[in-house]
């Protein structure tokens, strides 16, 4: 569809007429005509050039409508009823028609009872935009530009006529999605109706009911940012609020509800209550705008289509400088479950703001733990006790983060109410029955989708009971998910493992006062214990360090260092291997931070060769394969990687996705089932996909130091799951990337 035949245009108020103005000027509309009850109405809009032509009542050119022209009835919610039975009576079924009234459910029902039988060509409708000017004389042909226009089909429509109303909104610039009438009307009583109420009420009970006359006098932009929308049309206000009675009243019990609670805290002085309102409220808005500045809200917010964020990095260049880079993601997440589950105040520094990171953070306000920040890395989290988590009021969404889903379904299986995990399209593609099995052995129930793929449904209330398992798998997250559910079961929870895996929940629980025992390979926690709240202090993440370590390592002239890294010897595979491959690598300054050993890293370039990475070093460098795997393309001869088959289920498949990319620019590689084997050569330019991973998208940039032409990373976005300032950090030390976001 390229061109639309004749709109017609019943009501040219703001809404009308922004559409009449906007389909003018996109030249791509047969004829636009204008109906509106005023003879002066009509006039203007024939002067202001936004309609064709304009009449006084439908009936006088329903002669000329046939099949695939549209009417779009822009009347007021309680009106709509009147201009059905007038086009009832003059138009045919075979035109479309449509609306904007901003309650579905009402309209549905002044359809069917007016037309008995539901008109195949009707099609409901709300373009989300308005502004609290009203008339002809306020249309604004950029109304809906970049703005959502919800459609309501029913079973009975016709495709076509969705497909034609959809090609129109779309022609003037909207997005349009699509839902069904009874969610349209709930969604936008809670976030559009009750708003309008609460700003009618207060400015209403200001200017009306306060004691002071002159109380206007005082207030400043809060108050006028707050109100605006109190400005809006009285009248078709009022008519939606009474169309859409239920909906509003059920949102308006649920905030009086809260708003009487919070009336209490304030009565109580209770500032821990308080903080978590405000805290709560403070991060769901700024999550909100940001959401706004990139997508659509409704789109962003199951994180299904986000924006294609597209790297460009120019070929050659050194890297320079001292940097630090963010707190580390493994040791984020356990700092803010273990808070919420301790005793008191718990103190967090250097906390990783990456959406990973925040996604375990949101659960547990989510479940009632008052956390304030995250404010430069400092976190405060007021810890509930073991016991004292309380049930979300519905799934608990953690985006990307394997980590997240895993240690906290060990928790939830503690817990005594039910819970569900859900994750985006990457995370649902993720296995997790190697955390539901053993939970399910120690007596906890949990659902998941087919092959034990999220969402997790875990059934609150069982028994668990301390087991003996031996991980089939080097897997951190299965051992910590363990031990976690431990702190829950009756008798001892120990795990072993078939090679070391990073350890920090072990050490973060002995810092927080819980005893854990480690015999060997085994570790193990009994129950009856408690955490009391500590100080934590977050050292820079290793694995996001690597991507700067493995810049320096590749191009010629390079010197970083990269201050205050975690260097726990479970962490530091990555490490052992430059060095093997020939890497002038050094560390200073070691010192011991909160448990955990930190050092800065230094390197240098030198030339690199290729060698067979130790099996035993795989689980120490799991995260860090994709930047190891552009060392090896640069380093001379073959490096061999075996026993990584854990690689193939991370966020992607890494082995396939860097053989496709490396085999992209020209680099020899051949992936077998569990690693892959890379002959050093030279790099040149090229498209790579990341496949939403962020470690793919982050080393193939780094790639560019050594190509010799321009490399274009696809999908990027998901960089900022683990390292949320890794371009500025990468231009900063001499990396010439651009970035573009389509
Ligand atoms: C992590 C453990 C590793 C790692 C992940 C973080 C953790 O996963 O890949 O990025 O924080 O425990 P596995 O336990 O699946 O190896």
């Amino acid at each position: 569809m390229t061109e639309l035949n004749k709109v017609v245009i019943v009501g040219l108020g703001l809404i009308g007429g922004s559409l009449a103005a906007a389909l003018k000027q996109s030249g791509a509309c047969q004829k636009v005509i204008g109906v509106a009850r005023r003879e002066e109405t009509c006039e203007q809009a024939m002067a202001m050039g936004i309609v064709d032509e304009a009449v006084t009542g439908v009936e006088q050119i329903a002669g000329q409508l046939g099949r695939n022209d549209i009417i779009f009835i822009a009347v007021p919610t309680l009106t709509v009823a009147k201009i059905l039975n007038e086009l009832k009576a003059c138009v045919g079924p075979e035109v479309i028609i449509t609306d904007g009234a901003s309650v579905k459910g009402s309209v549905l029902i002044d359809v069917q009872s007016i037309y008995g039988k539901y008109p195949a060509n009707f099609v409901l409708g709300h373009p989300i935009a308005g502004s609290e000017q009203s008339g002809v004389e306020a249309s604004n042909p950029d109304l809906y530009h970049n703005h959502r226009v919800i459609l309501t089909p029913v079973p009975e429509n016709n495709a076509d006529a969705v497909k034609a109303v959809r090609f129109m909104w779309e022609l003037v610039g909207a997005e349009v999605l699509e839902m069904g009438v009874q969610d349209h009307d709930i969604v936008l009583a809670a976030t559009s109706h009750l708003p309008h109420v609460i700003a009618f009420s207060l400015v209403d009970t200001l200017a009306h009911d306060s004691q002071n006359e002159n109380i206007f006098r005082y207030a400043a932009g809060g108050f006028k940012d707050f109100t605006r929308i109190a400005s809006s049309d009285a009248i078709m206000w009022r008519d939606i609020m009474l169309a859409n009675k239920k909906s509003v009243l059920d949102a308006i019990d649920l905030f009086s509800s809260n708003l009487g609670r919070l009336r209490a805290a304030i009565e109580e002085e209770n500032a821990t209550e308080i903080t978590g309102v405000f805290t709560r409220a403070k991060f769901a808005r700024d999550r909100f705008t940001k959401m706004l500045e990139h997508s659509a809200y409704l789109k962003t917010m199951q994180n299904s289509e986000e924006k294609n964020i597209v790297y460009t990095v120019a070929p050659g260049g050194t890297v320079k400088g001292r940097i630090r880079v963010p707190g580390d993601k493994s040791i984020s997440h356990r700092s803010i479950m273990l808070g919420s589950l301790a005793e008191g105040t718990t103190n967090i520094k250097g906390f990783l703001e990456g959406e990973d990171a925040l996604a375990t953070l949101q659960a547990f306000r989510d479940m009632g733990v008052v956390i304030e920040g995250p404010d430069n890395g400092s976190v405060t989290v007021h810890g509930v006790g073991l016991n004292g988590l309380q049930k979300p009021t519905g799934p608990l969404y953690v985006g990307n983060s394997g980590t997240s889903m895993r240690l906290l379904s060990g928790i939830l299986a503690g817990q005594s109410f039910d819970s569900e995990l859900t994750g985006d399209i990457s995370l649902s593609k993720r296995p997790m029955n190697r955390v539901a099995k053993p939970l399910g052995e120690m007596g906890a129930i949990i659902g998941t989708a087919e092959e034990g793929r999220p969402p997790l449904k875990i059934h609150g209330g069982a028994n668990l009971k301390g087991i003996q398992y031996d991980m089939p798998m080097a897997s951190a997250q299965v051992k910590s998910c363990l031990l976690l559910a431990g702190l829950y079961a009756q008798g001892e929870t120990r795990v072993t493992e078939p090679a070391p895996t990073r350890d920090h929940t072990e050490r973060m629980l002995q810092g927080f006062g819980y005893g854990v025992e480690r015999q060997g390979n085994a570790v193990s926690v009994k129950p009856g214990g408690k955490l009391t709240g500590t100080d934590i202090d977050i050292p820079a993440d290793i694995s996001s360090a690597t991507f700067y370590m493995v810049a320096a390592a590749i191009s010629p002239g390079s010197d970083i260092t990269l201050t205050h890294v975690g260097v726990n010897p479970t962490r530091i595979g990555v490490i052992n291997i430059l060095k093997l491959m020939g890497a002038n690598l050094s560390l200073q300054n070691e010192r011991e931070v909160g448990g955990e050993p930190v050092a800065d890293i230094r390197v240098q370039y030198a030339p690199l060769k290729g060698i067979q990475v130790p099996e035993d070093q795989v689980p120490l460098a799991i995260d860090e394969f994709p930047a190891l795997l552009i060392a090896a393309a640069c380093a001379e001869g073959k490096t061999v990687v075996t026993g990584a088959e854990e690689l193939r289920v991370k966020e992607t498949d890494r082995i396939q996705a860097m053989a496709d990319g490396l085999a992209n620019l020209g680099i020899e590689c051949e992936s077998t089932p569990d690693g892959i084997i890379v002959t050093g050569g030279q790099l040149t330019g090229g498209k790579v996909e990341s496949f939403h991973d962020h470690r793919i998208a982050m080393s193939f940039t780094i790639a560019g130091l050594r190509a010799t032409g321009a490399i274009e990373v696809n999908n990027c976005a998901n960089v900022s799951t683990s390292f949320p300032n890794f371009v500025e950090l990468a231009k900063k030390v001499g990396i010439s990337l651009d970035v573009k976001s389509y």
